[in-house]
């Protein structure tokens, strides 16, 4: 099969797919990962907020029972200001929270005013007490607050963090007990009840937890982006190749079509032009043998008819050579042979042009072909490239094996294949020459083509173009 080489034309969807994909599976991983550590977040303060109550409810107890109760009872009024009295709640506060991780412990009584505090210094101070202290006195809820050092995003990178980081509030109205019948309601209150706890341990674990889905989330996007870009880029070369292959047929057809009706048109007129040209050839030839000794005017008009007419006929042979290929009769052909033949027809010319030929082709070279027909080739060939050099240059031929084939090479050093002509080489009567009809190349491919042979034409890495002919050996024949 004869074909032209392009270079290959990359597929854009498949880079366009295969980046929005792995956009979309980070982000969805990342909402999806966020929300779960959130959840984790959340759980982990509510069980935190349980306990503190369950630590609150126990606090007012044993303050009531242990400490208001027999105060009452034994001083007439409770007066925080008195050592004894003081001494006495401090020792049941401590003794309650101990083992817990408590880190200070308030009573705020209806100023507001610190009347106790684990951190005696505090005791008179009104300035910690806030909008939730107030509500703890009237109308009596409690209420938490989570105070953090450091912002939650800071602390996802910190792998490490300090003691007392995150800090959970808990202010509840200290009450007097009225035992254990609901019926009563609760009882009246008598201050306000603050402590915080230290949970930077447990939200040193959901911080943990919340990296660790990151990176599990992150590891399963990028394997999932391996395994869709791998098919994407499948399906993108399948996608390329078959619309290249598409292109292909397309183009064969168009130029069969081109070929089917331009042909019967040309085949009808060349042969109708055929017969009176030769018998126009063959008088001026006869005439101008006839006046040959002479060296006046009418000779040289002769010759000008001559020469016009034989150029004509050529033009016509083509036409006809196109329209009506024949079928090859194949037989074995020495491509050396060939050359020799074809290179003695151009050799006048190429001697005017100064045109120097390489040709270290020697005997053997033996294909199954039809020998007019590869000479005819051949001889497309070499005319482009003498008519691509005008004056002076280098043709190099070469005659090379590859297995079961010869391929014959001519490189010229003229100014090389146009990029706009590349893909219209072999398209009939393409042509970028004034007096050129377009059909060389054209007859060059159909003869390839009935030889089951390849015909590559390129520009040489060096310049000037490069045809590369490979031709079937017959069956017998060695290398
Ligand atoms: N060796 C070459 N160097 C540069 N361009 C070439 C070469 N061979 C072919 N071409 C380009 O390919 C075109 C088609 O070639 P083709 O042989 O089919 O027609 P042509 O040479 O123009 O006309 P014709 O062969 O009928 O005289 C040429 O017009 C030329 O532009
Ligand atoms: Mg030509």
């Amino acid at each position: 099969m004869a074909k032209i080489t392009f270079g290959p034309r990359p597929f854009q969807p498949v880079k366009f797919l295969s980046w929005t994909s792995l956009l979309l599976i980070l982000a969805v991983n990342l909402v999806v990962s966020v929300f779960i550590a959130n959840q984790a977040r959340q759980s982990m303060l509510e069980k935190n907020q349980e306990f503190s109550l369950l630590l609150a409810e126990n606090l007012n107890h044993q303050i009531f029972q242990r400490f208001t109760l027999p105060t009452v009872i034994g001083f007439g009024r409770i007066e925080l200001k008195n050592p004894a009295q003081y001494e006495r709640l401090d020792q049941i506060v401590l003794s309650t929270i101990h083992s817990f991780h408590v880190l200070e412990v308030r009573i705020y009584d209806f100023e507001p005013e610190v009347a106790y505090s684990t951190n005696a210094g505090l005791v008179g101070s009104r300035e910690s007490a806030g909008k939730a202290v107030q509500e703890a006195l009237e109308p009596g809820v409690h209420s938490f607050e989570l105070v953090s050092r450091i912002s939650p995003w800071w602390a996802l990178i910190k792998l490490h963090l300090e003691p007392e980081s995150f800090v959970l509030r808990t202010i509840y109205p200290l009450r007097a007990e009225r035992g254990f019948d609901p019926a009563t309601g609760p009882g009246p209150i008598m201050g306000a009840l603050e402590f915080t706890q230290d949970i930077t341990e447990d939200y040193e674990a959901v911080l943990f937890f919340q990296v660790l889905i990151l990176a599990a989330s992150f590891a399963s996007s990028l394997i999932l982006f391996s395994v869709l870009y791998v098919f994407i880029r499948r399906a993108g070369q399948t996608i390329a190749k078959r619309a290249q292959e598409k292109e292909r047929l397309e183009r064969e057809l168009h130029q069969n079509e081109k070929l089917a009706s331009m042909g019967r048109t040309v085949a009808s007129i060349a042969h109708e032009i055929r017969n009176p040209l030769g018998i126009i050839r063959g008088t001026a030839e006869l005439l101008l043998k006839r006046s040959q000794a002479k060296d006046d005017q009418q000779t040289k008009l002769l010759g000008a008819i001559y020469e016009e007419s034989k150029r004509l006929s050529q033009t016509v042979n083509d036409f006809l050579d196109y329209a009506r290929p024949r079928a090859p009769q194949k037989g074995e052909v020495d491509l050396a042979q060939v050359l020799e033949q074809v290179l003695a027809f151009w050799e006048r010319e190429m001697a005017d042009q100064n045109v120097r030929i390489s040709c270290n082709v020697g005997p053997g070279k033996i294909v199954l072909g039809d020998k007019d027909l590869i000479y005819r080739a051949v001889y497309n060939v070499l005319a482009n490239a003498l008519q691509a050099m005008k004056t002076q240059g280098e043709i190099r031929i070469t005659v090379e094996p590859s297995p079961g084939h010869w391929t014959l090479t001519v490189h010229d050093s003229g100014p090389g294949i146009d990029q706009s002509a590349r893909d219209k080489l072999v398209d009939p009567f393409f042509t970028t020459k004034e007096s050129g009809t377009g059909l060389g190349l054209s007859i060059v491919h159909s003869i390839m083509l009935s030889h089951n042979g390849q015909l590559h034409i390129d520009n040489h890495p060096q310049g000037g173009a490069l045809v590369r002919m490979t031709f079937p050996r017959p069956n017998k024949a060695k290398a």
